[in-house]
Parts: C-alpha cells; structure tokens; sequence
C-alpha cells in the first residue's frame, strides 16, 4: 500500500519524506486556504520535495474550465496529478488529461457506481471518502471493499483506490487487507500508525535494564 500525506503543510510534508516512508502528497482547495499560502507556489514547493504524485485540484465546474486550470498546473511539474470533482464535467476533463498521460485523482467519490465511472474515464487514481461517509451514517470501509472488488473482476480498469478522508489508523489496516492501492493520510494520522502503549513501555523497560549494564554501544 502506498502512502500520500493529505496536506498542503510543506513543514509537515518535508518531515515525513525525510522518513522514507511518503510515496506521494494529496492537496485541496481546503488544505490550500488553511495553509494561507500561494497555489501555484505551494504546490511547486511540494513537488520539489517529494517525487511521487502530488494532487492539486481544479476549482471550475465545467469541462473547458477544468482543462485549462488542468493545463496550466500540469506544467508545473512532471509529477502533479490534476484532481477533478466526480462529476460529468470532471469526467469528461479526466478523459481528456489521461488521453495525454497526465495523471489524474478523481475525487468526492462516494459510490461504487461513481467509481466505475472514474475507471471507464481512464483516472489514474479515484479518491473514495471513508471518513465523510462515515460521518454521515454509512460504512465507508464497505465503499472500498466494494470498489476494489469490482476493479478486480476487469482487467481494464487500472485505476488505483485513494483511501481518501483518513480518520484512524483502522480505516487503513481495514483498507489495506481489501488490497487497496493507496491510503492519503492526514499527518496526525500517519504518526499514530507507529503508535503502541506496549512498545512505549517495553522500550522504557529495556532502556532501564540497560543503564544498569554501564555498557555502551558507541563509545
Ligand atoms: C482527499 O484527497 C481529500 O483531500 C481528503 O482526504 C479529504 O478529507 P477530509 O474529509 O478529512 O476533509
């Protein structure tokens, strides 16, 4: 399973690259309005820092609209991956960039029938919300249980499932045993993933046993 970190918090983003362990970052017009910086130049910056994708998303609600905001932040860097809204325009805007091999994050995803419809368009990744559905009652684990299994049956659809709206590492471990592709963290999110009570108090029994030898490893 890859993972994305969902911000647009370039402090944050260098911190988990240094790790070794970020495949790619996932941005949005939210995540740009809470980092209060410039679009164009916040996504530049990421791009310099991770090489993976990275998704910047389109603001415009029509096709032609879509394109020409797609167009221009293509050129930013090889590695940006344009987001479109799951709607017909966005669709049709999907259709056209990965025709051209842009990239592209189809993204409100919230059915599996949306979900084929990102596959047919070509989406190079489609972005299902597991948070925001459970927010509102349904199961979104189901939704990328469902989605993974019909992309499974059609050796065409080439899609790659964004476990998107991370809340808890469950969400992940549950996505990961259905075969998800990729999960797009929040970096709160990504830091617990390496959390355990057991291992915290494990390690500070063994630090104790240790200091009692008088011993050093590295002089
Ligand atoms: C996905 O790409 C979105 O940016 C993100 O996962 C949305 O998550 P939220 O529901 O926490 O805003």
């Amino acid at each position: 399973m890859k993972f994305f970190v969902d911000t647009a918090d370039v402090k944050e983003i260098r911190e988990l690259a240094e790790t070794g362990l970020l495949d790619g970052v996932t941005t949005n017009p939210s995540l740009i309005a809470k980092s209060g910086r410039d679009f164009i130049e916040v996504v530049k910056e990421i791009c310099a820092i991770v090489e993976g994708p990275v998704s910047a998303e389109v603001t415009a609600l029509d096709a032609a609209g879509m394109i020409a905001e797609g167009t221009k932040l293509a050129k930013i860097a090889k590695n940006i991956a344009i987001k479109v809204p799951l709607t017909w325009d966005g669709l049709k805007a999907c259709k056209h960039f990965t025709s051209r091999g842009t990239m592209v994050n189809v993204t409100l995803c919230f059915s599996a029938a949306q979900a084929i419809l990102a596959a047919k368009a070509g989406a190079t990744f489609i972005s299902p919300f597991v948070g925001r559905l459970d927010d509102v009652g349904q199961d979104g684990l189901q939704l990328i249980h469902d989605i993974c299994e019909i992309y499974n049956q059609y050796d065409a659809f080439t899609t790659q499932v964004l476990v998107a709206s991370v809340r808890h590492p469950i969400h992940i471990v549950e996505a990961a045993k259905m075969g998800a592709h990729v999960a797009t963290l929040p970096p709160n999110v990504m830091k617990q993933l390496a959390q355990h009570p057991l291992t915290d108090k494990g390690l500070a029994a063994f630090l104790a046993d240790w200091q009692k030898t008088g011993q050093k490893i590295v002089a």
